[in-house]
């Protein structure tokens, strides 16, 4: 996969005309633009057609986690817009990742590919531990809820870059790994605690990351894009 096909811009604005600007912006420098739940809930499922009319591809960062029938229902929406990418939480378990598996299956052009997201990178231990009332190291569980999504018939993981490794070697060379958190080492680390450059995460397994303000709140958009593909192509 060329360097460009691995970057996916997180769109982190509040307006459709706002991403629409940036997408129009960056379009050709990378890879595929990430829709997430602030866009998404101010603006509806709606601005998906902008995307697919643009021919534009789209992560779907809608993290469903409900009932199988609920969440089988809205993948199928979500498929109906013709997304690349599509997730829901690995902890809803085998039958409703399996429903949104059945969804992307059931899409009228290329299939989506289903990603499971493990442990949110925010999740801390302690909180893992104590309030969720999930015992053990997150490392455990992030493999345990990887495996259960791969059975399941998910194509991937969302995931840390630094459980990339692990799960590349428990779930194989063919499971998707896509990775947030990623900063280059000349942009700042905003609030994101565990970091690692885009060249580290390939290293560690990852397929495609996840990149936000490094580029979004650039000065030069293009040039901080094309700057990270430099990175990625270095790195292959
Ligand atoms: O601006 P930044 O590069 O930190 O943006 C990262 C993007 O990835 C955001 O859209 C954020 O919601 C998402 N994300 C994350 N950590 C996770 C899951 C998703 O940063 N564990």
């Amino acid at each position: 996969m060329a360097g460009k096909e691995k970057l996916i811009v997180a769109l982190d604005v509040p307006t459709l005309t706002e991403a629409q600007h940036l997408a129009d912006e960056l379009r050709g420098e990378v890879g595929m633009f990430k829709v997430g739940l602030e866009l998404y809930s101010r603006e509806g499922l709606g601005l998906l057609s902008w995307f697919s009319k643009e021919s534009l591809p789209v992560f779907f960062d809608g993290k469903f986690h409900d009932i199988p029938n609920t969440v089988g229902a809205a993948s199928a929406a979500v498929v109906s817009h013709g997304v690349k990418m599509f997730n829901v939480h690995a902890a809803g378990g085998a039958k409703m990742i399996g429903a949104a598996a059945e969804a992307a299956g059931n899409a009228n052009g290329a299939k989506p590919i289903l990603l499971a997201v493990t442990i949110l990178t925010s999740m801390s231990q302690q909180v893992m531990n104590e309030e969720i009332g999930i015992a053990g190291q997150v490392d455990a569980q992030v493999k345990k809820l990887a495996l259960l999504a791969q059975v399941a018939g998910a194509d991937g993981v969302v995931a840390s870059a630094e459980e990339a490794a692990l799960i590349r070697q428990c779930c194989g060379k063919d499971f998707v790994i896509v990775t947030p958190g990623i900063r280059p080492s000349w942009a700042g680390h905003d609030d994101q605690k565990r970091v690692m450059t885009p060249k580290e995460a390939i290293a560690n397994g990852a397929d495609y990351i996840v990149v936000g303000r490094p580029i979004v709140k650039a000065s030069d958009r293009k040039d901080a894009a094309r700057r990270i593909v430099e990175e990625l192509e270095s790195s292959s």
